[in-house]
């Protein structure tokens, strides 16, 4: 890496320009690990093609001579040194795991955006005082472990890395015995303690909304993300025969879970539209269709940007799933309540400079969806950046972005990082400032 340069001077011309035909070419090239018919991708956590699409990037990661880290719950930590290690590291990252039936950007984007802003920086022959450090957060879609964001949860203290280890897929495989498996598939690398802080923490990320597109913007800036409490629900009732049992003596589990959700349906509408009830999965036992279920288990994903609100709703689910429904007893339990989360004013007013500079316009926005930005704002000043997808589409494997899009995405994220990279003079406990005056 050739000398440092004085960036305080430089105008756009000179700054570091990502290759947005590179950006492109490496979304191909993930979205060949776990491809589905329908266009996307099936990658969860930890699974085979998890550990590929891992090993891909720390190939990428390697030919530029990047240092690699693991924690104990799995989470990657890709290091381009800067000239002085004992300052934090500017961090950003995202996650390569995906939904089932998940689509190419989600996660692959905010992964994808750090390793070539990072890489611009090299091409430009340029070296920052902070490290500047790419995290592959582990299981943050929580589709294959429950809950998600779990890596970066257990990485900022807020959930206990023993208690997710014990969590089991629906084969019954324990996160300890897939990290295991996972591990074994990675290079070696250097272990990393759980706790990581940074300087500041940014993330690009696709909004997974209509929200930029329905506006004509291409640039969102995440202040907040909402809420999101989850549970599980146990409905059991009483296996019988489909022929033989007459409707009036059966405990049907199904039919008792179908009277639950519809009531807590009912419940949770509000008038703004604001309230987000999913129940995503429901899974019917012993599953043969000549048998009256006997167990149903359900999972409810609850959002809200207010606490107060989630609070209250709280309050309703677990009284609505007291007792028992259709004489079947019902079970609730809560496996994830955080709430809404305000990013850093310093690091917003940054990205907002980095934004205009470029040339673009920008949305304030909240995200609904959840992101890993959430748990390392607890220990860490952060932000985020969103660009649109078409229709707003996500989780799904029809989402899809422009290479436009996601090359100006990128161009605003290496400017950020590069940007907080060079201000040397504050310490960890310092907030990150912007140099720009305020608006
Ligand atoms: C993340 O994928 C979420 O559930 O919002
Ligand atoms: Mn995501
Ligand atoms: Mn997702």
């Amino acid at each position: 890496m050739k000398s440092s340069r004085i960036f305080e001077d430089m105008d756009l011309r000179n700054k570091p320009s990502i290759d947005a035909g590179r950006l492109w070419e490496r979304h191909r090239d993930l979205a060949r690990i776990g491809a589905t018919a329908g266009g996307g991708v099936n990658r969860q956590a930890l699974s085979p093609e998890d550990g590929a699409a891992r090993n891909l990037v720390l190939r990428w990661s390697a030919e530029r001579g990047y240092e690699a880290q693991l924690d104990p719950i799995g989470n990657l930590f890709v290091r381009r040194r800067g000239i002085r290690e004992e300052l934090s590291a500017v961090m950003t990252g995202s996650h390569l795991d995906t939904q089932p039936t998940g689509g190419n950007y989600d996660g692959v984007y905010g992964v994808l955006c750090g390793l070539e802003a990072m890489e611009a920086l090299d091409d430009a022959g340029v070296s920052t005082e902070r490290s500047i450090e790419l995290v592959v957060w582990m299981n943050e879609e929580g589709s294959r472990f429950r809950p998600t964001t779990m890596g970066s949860a257990v990485s900022a203290g807020q959930l206990q890395l023993a208690e997710m280890l014990r969590v089991r897929d629906r084969a019954g495989v324990t996160v300890e015995k897939a990290l295991a498996e996972h591990l074994a598939l990675l290079p070696r690398l250097e272990h990393r303690a759980l706790g990581t802080r940074g300087y500041a923490y940014v993330e690009a990320h696709i909004e997974q909304g209509p929200v930029l597109e329905n506006a004509g913007m291409r640039i969102g800036i995440v202040e907040a993300i909402q809420g999101l409490y989850a549970y599980e629900v146990e409905v059991t009732g009483f296996e019988a025969h489909a022929g033989t049992t007459p409707n009036r003596g059966r405990r049907d589990a199904l039919i008792a879970a179908m009277s639950l959700i519809e009531n807590l349906r009912q419940l949770l509408v509000d008038e703004e539209d604001q309230v987000r009830f999913t129940v995503g999965r429901l899974e019917v036992l012993p599953g043969s269709p000549n048998t009256v279920p006997g167990k149903v288990l359900f999972s409810i994903d609850l959002r809200h940007p207010d606490e107060k609100r989630l609070k209250r709703m709280d309050e309703r689910i677990l009284a609505a799933c007291e007792g028992t429904v259709e004489g079947c007893v019902i079970r609730c339990r809560q496996v994830l309540a955080s709430g809404p989360v305000h990013f850093d004013q310093g690091v917003l007013k940054i990205l907002q400079h980095a934004t205009r500079s470029r040339g673009e316009h920008f949305l304030r926005m909240v995200s609904g969806a959840t992101h890993d930005a959430k748990y390392v704002a607890a220990n860490t000043p952060s932000a985020m950046l969103f660009i649109p997808c078409a229709g707003g589409i996500s989780h799904n494997e029809q989402e899809s972005i422009t290479q436009a899009d996601a090359g100006i995405g990128a161009q605003i994220l290496c400017d950020v990082l590069l940007d907080l990279a060079i201000q040397a003079e504050a310490g960890q406990s310092n907030s990150p400032r912007s140099r720009v005056p305020a608006d």
